[in-house]
């Protein structure tokens, strides 16, 4: 028994050691595999031994208990917030207010302002104990089930000290991509913003739902940590670091008000390059002696302040609302807008999510409103301007019936179904889906060439792009002998592909690029997954009965069926053994910086993972490639300075399509 229990205590010390190198510090020293072989063995000897299951086992982040309702919490310390600023010039009369009021010269902390929910953590003798939100500053509530599944926070420190510290809870913007795009993948509703996806997930009863969210935290400040007194908060920062808390590189001391208004200035521009959102900069007094000086108001502390960036926001308005038909049958309700210039583009589209969301901001048609982009997210409309209604405004709600088929529309969770299942809408929403570039990528087949195709009737469904005739392609517009070979030499080499590619491709509910890549790793064929029932499905990795009963319904319709007959017939890979290789990339870490043409960074990302490789956010010696778009921000000197193999698109495009 005391062997055992050795083994399991030397097990969760590697555990932890390893998430701290891969989930703080962005560096991991060991493969997925062997880590995942550490949590399983991990995994057995505490199901073998439940006795000797603790609370703060690396193997509890996966989840625990569901609890009946949220505590509440009084903060020991409030949690204020901070005063804004908005120019140089008022970053200078901050300056000038806190020099009048200390004696001598006054260094400052800069550091980004995450645009997450600030949270509070706080541990007894090394233990995590409690972690809350900030609620009114005062009073928080109890979100310790959800803030134990995030892999950055150490459950344990080395050392058993009392301590709070505090933080920002966030969604990487990559991540925030792929949850969306996995959400729509399943058939569910899009977040707005990665913000609203945090605050949702770091606020459910169940902490299994949090555990799926890719939570992240920085640690920006500490109210006390037991035995040490420190100078100042660059110290107690890298202090903190040294405990295992994962704070923000990008902090940095500068000992005049001119270094700080620089500094912002800098991420004002770079701030695109990031993987998640700043919405400013905070500039800290560094010394804690001058804090305790200078001393808050009611609401704001005096040493500090947010320079906050200039919006990338116009007003616009509503001209008319329009309603998309997606490959689920899912009706999305787009505004229309007067075109305004917006992050340097036009943007005249915005989404407006579903029903709920509509109804929630209540958009009218002719609203005045305030419009937000940023990064790869689509424009929203963020605020209506309720006083700029002139009597005109018109109300809108989904309509009853399908605006393409006039199918029924039935309501299904947050959104609005099309039920008819060859709606031409949905048809087209399948072929676009099956031929992009994380499905069979299907070179030069873009959105509009699939609308063409079955506008004029060359293609009715996505197994006949496999029967194209050249003959029919050159009479399309702007189609000629060239790219209609192009293009059939595209079709005829995506009958290579995986079944994992082909299983994603065929847009079956609720199978995304994971699930369809653990289908296709855990039969040998098609046709063993058409077969096979609940019970089998269900014993897949991240396969649940909701997603095993969409998979039997699917392959239970006729008309996919018949899909599946064309497919084989043309000589489409059904087999699991991959013909491509799905290793060409295997440990090989990426880098990405600049805006891509082709791709977005999810995209990008994507295409690295199918591969078997990573990408991290920062360059450093283990970096392998710096792929290099428009515009490239600071990685591309470090990299040239590390001696890191950089890549063009070009070059990138050609690996991953190699
Ligand atoms: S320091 C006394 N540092 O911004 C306030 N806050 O408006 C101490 N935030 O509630 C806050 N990044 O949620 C600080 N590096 C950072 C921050 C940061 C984001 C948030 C935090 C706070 C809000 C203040």
């Amino acid at each position: 028994m005391e062997d055992i229990k050795q083994e399991i205590e030397e097990l969760r010390a590697e555990i932890r050691r390893h998430n701290h190198y891969y989930f703080v510090l962005d560096q991991p020293k060991i493969s997925d595999q062997e880590y995942d072989q550490l949590m399983q063995r991990l995994l057995k000897l505490e199901a073998e031994y439940p006795e000797l299951v603790t609370a703060n086992s690396p193997s509890q982040r996966v989840g625990g208990e569901a609890i009946d309702q949220f505590e509440k919490i009084e903060h020991q310390i409030p949690l204020l917030s901070l005063a804004k600023s908005f120019s140089k010039e008022e970053l200078r009369e901050f300056d000038q207010r806190v020099q009048k009021s200390v004696a001598g010269r006054v260094e400052y902390v800069v550091e980004l302002k995450i645009d997450g929910l600030s949270t509070s953590l706080i541990y007894q003798d090394g233990k995590l104990i409690q972690a809350a939100t900030r609620g009114n500053g005062l009073i928080g509530e109890d979100i310790t089930h959800n803030i134990r599944t995030i892999k950055s926070i150490p459950l344990n420190l080395e050392d058993e000290l009392d301590l709070e510290v505090r933080g920002e809870v966030f969604i990487p913007l990559d991540r925030f991509v792929e949850l969306n795009h996995r959400r729509v993948e399943e058939g569910l509703s899009r977040f707005a913003n990665p913000r609203n996806a945090a605050a949702g997930s770091v606020r459910q009863l169940d902490p299994k739902v949090a555990a799926r969210r890719p939570l992240d935290i920085f640690i920006y400040d500490s109210t006390y940590i037991e035995g040490q007194q420190f100078k100042t908060h660059s110290e107690r920062l890298d202090y903190l670091e040294e405990l295992g808390f994962k704070i923000n590189p990008a902090r940095k001391v500068c000992t005049e008000i001119e270094e700080v208004i620089e500094y912002c200035q800098n991420w004002t521009a770079e701030r695109e390059e990031l993987n998640y959102e700043i919405d400013g900069i905070v500039i800290k007094v560094n010394r804690l002696e001058l804090r305790e000086q200078l001393g808050a108001t009611a609401k704001h502390p005096r040493w500090a302040m947010a320079y906050k960036f200039p919006a990338q926001q116009q007003e616009t308005k509503v001209k008319d609302i329009e309603v998309t038909v997606g490959r689920t049958g899912a009706l999305t309700p787009t505004a229309v807008l007067e075109p305004v210039l917006l992050d340097g583009s036009e943007v005249s589209r915005a989404t407006l999510h579903n029903q709920d969301y509509i109804e929630e901001k209540d958009v009218r048609i002719g609203d005045r409103v305030i419009i937000e982009k940023s990064g790869d997210i689509i424009p929203q409309v963020v605020e209506v301007l309720v006083e700029k209604r002139d009597g005109q405004q018109e109300s809108y709600h989904l309509p009853q019936s399908c605006p393409v088929c006039q199918g029924e529309v039935s309501k299904v969770g947050a959104d609005y179904r099309c039920l008819n299942n060859n709606c031409p809408s949905r048809t087209e929403e399948k072929v676009k889906h099956f031929a992009k570039r994380g499905a069979m990528n299907i070179e030069g087949l873009g959105e509009s060439l699939v609308e063409k195709l079955l506008e004029n009737g060359l293609i009715a469904d996505l197994a006949d792009l496999y029967y194209l005739d050249q003959k029919d392609l050159v009479e399309l517009e702007r189609m000629g002998q060239k790219s209609s070979q192009n293009l059939l030499d595209a079709i005829e080499k995506s009958k290579e592909n995986s079944l994992s590619r082909l299983l994603f491709g065929l847009g079956i509910h609720h199978v995304g690029s994971e699930v369809a890549r653990n289908l296709a790793k855990n039969f040998s064929n098609l046709d063993e997954i058409i077969e096979a029932d609940q019970e089998e499905l269900t014993a897949i990795d991240g396969v649940g009965p909701k997603i095993a009963q969409s998979i039997i319904s699917y392959f239970s319709q006729q008309e996919n069926l018949e899909i599946i007959k064309k497919l084989r017939q043309a000589g489409v890979n059904l087999e699991a053994k991959t013909v491509k290789q799905d290793d060409l990339l295997e440990g090989k870490k990426f880098v990405l910086t600049g805006k891509l043409a082709d791709f977005t960074r999810a995209e990008a990302k994507r295409e690295v993972t199918e591969l078997g490789g990573r990408v991290t956010g920062s360059v450093s010696g283990q970096t392998d490639y710096l792929v290099v778009g428009e515009n490239p921000g600071s990685k591309y000197d470090k990299a040239q300075k590390l001696g890191v193999e950089i890549l063009s698109e070009e070059e990138f495009k050609n690996i991953v399509n190699s």
